[in-house]
């Protein structure tokens, strides 16, 4: 390929967003529209991130999409929205601007290529992390720099909250368009520097009912869930600002625990039900409030997504104990030294009175491992040319 034929490329990052009060429903099922407000926390990308390439050119025959090595089917409904929002968007933005006359990558076809660096379905995430980084990358390339939240939220819900970096709110909205249902940043991740956050997988293997189903037949059959999106989850919503606003981690991490029960009790009250939880993630509650009931205060707080992986937030000056105290409960099977990933933990000596407060029956091997990371910033852009995943040629440099 000749210098000036080479493709216009970009390469950006995006982060995974953990939900401390839950979106569970929808009220449009084509716009993406939910029947509540949701709240989460941008997980630091150090630990957790997709990565995503787009290239456009004149060369290319028809738009193609790699995920994880593999190539799949672009015509998939959610990504065809996204993709015609940003064009739509993009040639808005050029119409009556000088670069109108000028040729247009807009009129060629792209190839995107995506990585995430965690197992892709194990309920930590990954369409939230995929479609933030699509939209961000695909806006980066064409020029576009509004709405992305909106457009994101149209190729998986909780996507939309992945546009932004700390402790990010999605207004659920009233109007019958959607373009009041979009995401805000409440607070920087820099905000409450001391909050920590383990991911505990207990199983990477895929989930036996995704989240768009499942979520398609809570709102059908579940009349607890329709209490919660109109009873409980408004006032929740506002308490929750306050909690993360004033740093107070006992309110943060009681309502943390209580939005994810409810939300694991309108699957129960959904019919057929739905379970996520297994027997360990029923133990790690189970720990979790040994822990919280020894101290008398809430130090540790869990809460559970479509799958049964944990996650738990905690402050810093707690993560050594309570990591100690998972080990004695859940001593790592074979692979003692890659029980923990990410941040840092110290070794800590568990008094006598906690471990007997934490009386249970060990569960070898019951976590796989722990990833410990923090609140973190939105999608990055990334300078370095020879992180892109795709080629010269416009192909992945990997391939499953
Ligand atoms: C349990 O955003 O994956 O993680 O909009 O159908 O793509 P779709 O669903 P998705 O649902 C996430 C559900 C949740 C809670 C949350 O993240 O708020």
């Amino acid at each position: 390929m000749s210098g000036e034929r080479r493709p216009a490329a970009v390469t950006c990052t995006a982060p995974i967003n953990i939900a401390v009060i839950k979106y569970w429903g929808k009220r449009n099922e084509e716009l993406i529209l939910p029947i509540n407000s949701s709240l989460s926390v941008t997980l630091h990308q150090d630990q957790l991130k997709t990565t995503t390439s787009a290239a456009a050119s004149r060369d290319f025959k028809e738009d193609r999409i790699w995920l994880n090595g593999r190539e799949e089917n672009i015509n998939q409904p959610r990504l065809q929205s996204c993709l015609r929002e940003i064009r739509r968007l993009a040639r808005k933005r050029r119409s009556g601007s000088e670069e109108e006359s000028t040729p247009c990558i807009l009129s060629y076809r792209v190839h995107i290529c995506s990585e995430n660096n965690f197992p892709t379905a194990a309920g930590l995430a990954s369409s939230a992390a995929g479609y933030a980084c699509l939209v961000y990358t695909l806006a980066t390339l064409y020029g576009v720099e509004t709405e992305l939240s909106e457009i994101a939220r149209q190729g998986s819900g909780s996507a939309c909250r992945s546009i932004y970096g700390g402790f990010v709110q999605w207004l659920m909205g009233e109007r019958d368009d959607g373009k009041d249902s979009l995401a805000q940043q409440i607070a920087p991740e820099s905000h409450w520097p001391e909050l920590q956050v383990l991911v505990l997988v207990v199983s990477a293997e895929r989930k036996p009912v995704g989240s768009t189903a499942g979520m398609q037949t809570s709102v059908e059959t579940s009349p607890l869930l329709k209490h919660r999106a109109e009873a409980v989850v408004p006032d929740r919503v506002k308490e929750m600002c306050e909690a993360i606003r004033q740093r107070d981690f006992e309110r943060f991490g009681q309502l943390t625990m209580k939005d994810s029960n409810q939300f694991h009790a309108t699957c129960l009250d959904t019919f057929p039900p739905i379970f996520y939880l297994n027997d360990i993630s029923r133990c790690i509650i189970h720990v979790v409030h040994l822990f919280n009931t020894y101290y008398g205060q809430t130090k540790v707080a869990y809460t559970f997504d479509a799958g049964p992986n944990a996650v738990i937030f905690c402050l810093e000056q707690t993560v050594d104990e309570f990591v100690s105290a998972l080990r004695c409960c859940f001593p790592p099977e074979s692979n003692g030294d890659m029980f923990l990933k990410g941040l840092p933990a110290g070794p800590a000596v568990l008094s006598k009175e906690l471990k007997m407060a934490m009386d249970m029956e060990p569960r070898p091997g019951g976590i796989q491992y722990i990833i410990i990371t923090k609140p973190g910033p939105g999608p990055q852009l990334v300078e370095d040319p020879s992180l892109h995943l795709l080629g010269k040629d416009g192909l992945p440099k990997h391939s499953a």
